[in-house]
């Protein structure tokens, strides 16, 4: 029989708590793989009280007997990837053994970490990158003068590996001059570009074994009845295509965009999760209509830790909004829900969650991402009870607080999707796996 692919996508700004839903589903398949996004990403796998920040390893690389795919949608920086790699490698979790990265994934090279910046700085509507360098690797990549990590192989121009990362640097950068008309920016750039070259080099050298043809192996693994994980970076809302243009990321990271990013059709695809907050959050500008910022903004930021992984940055917070979740639903074809953080929102009194929009003197459950539509939707609340006491140790829906089982019920019948993971904690334990269905689907 055939294995069964899982996505996991997030519904909103990112951030959603991928990492730990991940890392639940890892312990069952065979395969773990991430297909988008690059190490703007950043997942935090808490695992025996320590913490492992991870950006473009898959959360599941903590499953032993998995392998590890990093797909040919992910824009790889060899130097943030090889860290990782070594870090675990350290700490006793083996990865070069059973790491596969395809061939076709484009490498995000030092010049590129330069020209995030650059750009940025040069922008009139500032997006709040995370400079990882992923818009310009992405421009190369669609440009079509790209470096992928085939370009480092033995069959790549070079035989020799330092004269292909040589090779590859000079000729993206023969091209990026011609097109830039800002030469001593440039110029910049490429003196930041020299001075990560060494540390480059090495990364290349360490992970050029891993390097092969994924899709094919991905598809041989399928085929034998292997099970496969496909792990989202970013989310919905920060799709270049359905999220909040521009105040988006260069990539799909929803679940098509998963298909693309692995090699597989979307008939493929058996389930896909899209995990949320029981609240919201957002790093970076764009519009954001249930954002609190205030006292209570505040208060969800430390109550639910709130601080990126990859950067840093405190987090825009809010309330929960069901109507771009339904959204994201609909665009991602949704199976399930994973709703993480009710521990952190069952901490207030009284918990607001938007159910519709009021659009000047109209009400609209119909979520649009075009930003000066969205700007001017003022979100409608219902305001449910809260106060959940401490739920850190549920097994199961039947430990949860009445309270507790209608706010989750209320984002089921909303969205018409069932709930099928419930988070009460950071920790991986702090995890219930469930089926709550909607109303309506329990009546069919
Ligand atoms: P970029 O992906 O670094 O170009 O950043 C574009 C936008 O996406 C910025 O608003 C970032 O803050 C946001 N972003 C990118 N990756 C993530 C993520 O993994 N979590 C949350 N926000 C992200």
């Amino acid at each position: 029989m055939r294995g069964k692919v899982t996505a996991v996508v997030g519904t909103k700004w990112g951030d959603e708590g991928k990492g730990k839903i991940i890392d639940a589903l890892a312990q069952k398949v065979d395969v773990v793989a991430r297909a988008t996004g690059g190490s703007n990403a950043g997942h935090r796998v808490v695992i025996n009280g320590k913490a492992y920040p991870l950006h473009l390893l898959p959360s599941g690389v903590f499953n032993l007997n998995a392998k590890v795919v990093i797909g040919n949608g992910v824009l790889i920086d060899p130097i943030v990837l090889w860290n990782e790699v070594k870090a675990l490698e350290k700490d006793g979790i083996p990865v070069l053994n059973r790491l596969y990265i395809s061939e076709k994934a484009h490498v995000v090279l030092p010049i590129h970490i330069a020209l995030d910046e650059y750009e940025e700085s040069v922008r009139i509507r500032k997006i709040g990158t995370t400079k990882r360098g992923i818009g310009p690797t992405a421009e190369d990549k669609y440009g079509r003068f790209g470096i992928r990590m085939g370009d480092f192989l033995p069959y790549a121009p070079m035989r020799n590996c330092k004269d292909s990362v040589d090779y590859c640097l000079r000729t993206n950068y023969q091209i990026r001059s011609k097109m830039a008309n800002e030469e001593m920016r440039v110029k910049l750039a490429i003196a930041s570009c020299n001075r990560n070259e060494k540390e480059f080099l090495e990364a290349v050298v360490g992970l050029r074994d891993c390097v092969c043809d994924t899709i094919s192996l991905v598809h041989q693994w399928l085929e034998r009845g292997q099970n496969l994980l496909i792990e989202g970076a970013q989310a919905t809302l920060l799709d270049i295509d359905f999220g909040t243009y521009p105040f988006v990321t260069s990539s799909n990271p929803t679940a098509a965009g998963m298909c693309t990013g692995i090699g597989i059709g979307p008939t493929q695809l058996t389930e896909v999760i899209g995990v949320l907050k029981a609240y919201e959050s957002r790093v970076g500008e764009g519009p954001f209509p249930t954002e609190q910022n205030n006292e209570l903004g505040n208060k969800i930021r430390e109550l639910g830790h709130e601080y990126g992984t990859t950067t840093g940055r405190p987090r825009r917070c809010g309330w929960l909004d069901l109507v771009a979740l339904k959204y994201a639903c609909r665009v991602n074809g949704l199976t399930g829900l994973a709703v993480n953080h009710l521990d952190t929102i069952g901490k207030f009194h009284s918990i607001p969650v938007c159910t519709i929009y009021r659009n000047d003197d109209y009400l609209t459950e119909a979520f649009s991402s075009e930003v000066n539509k969205l700007q001017k939707c003022e979100p409608m609340y219902t305001h449910l009870k809260g106060d959940f006491g401490d739920i850190s140790q549920a097994k199961s829906l039947d430990d949860l607080p009445s309270n507790a089982i209608r706010y989750l019920q209320l984002i089921a019948d909303h969205t018409g999707v069932p709930i099928r993971y419930v988070g009460v904690g950071p920790e991986r334990e702090h995890l219930i796996e469930c089926c709550l269905l909607p109303e309506k689907m329990e009546k069919e």
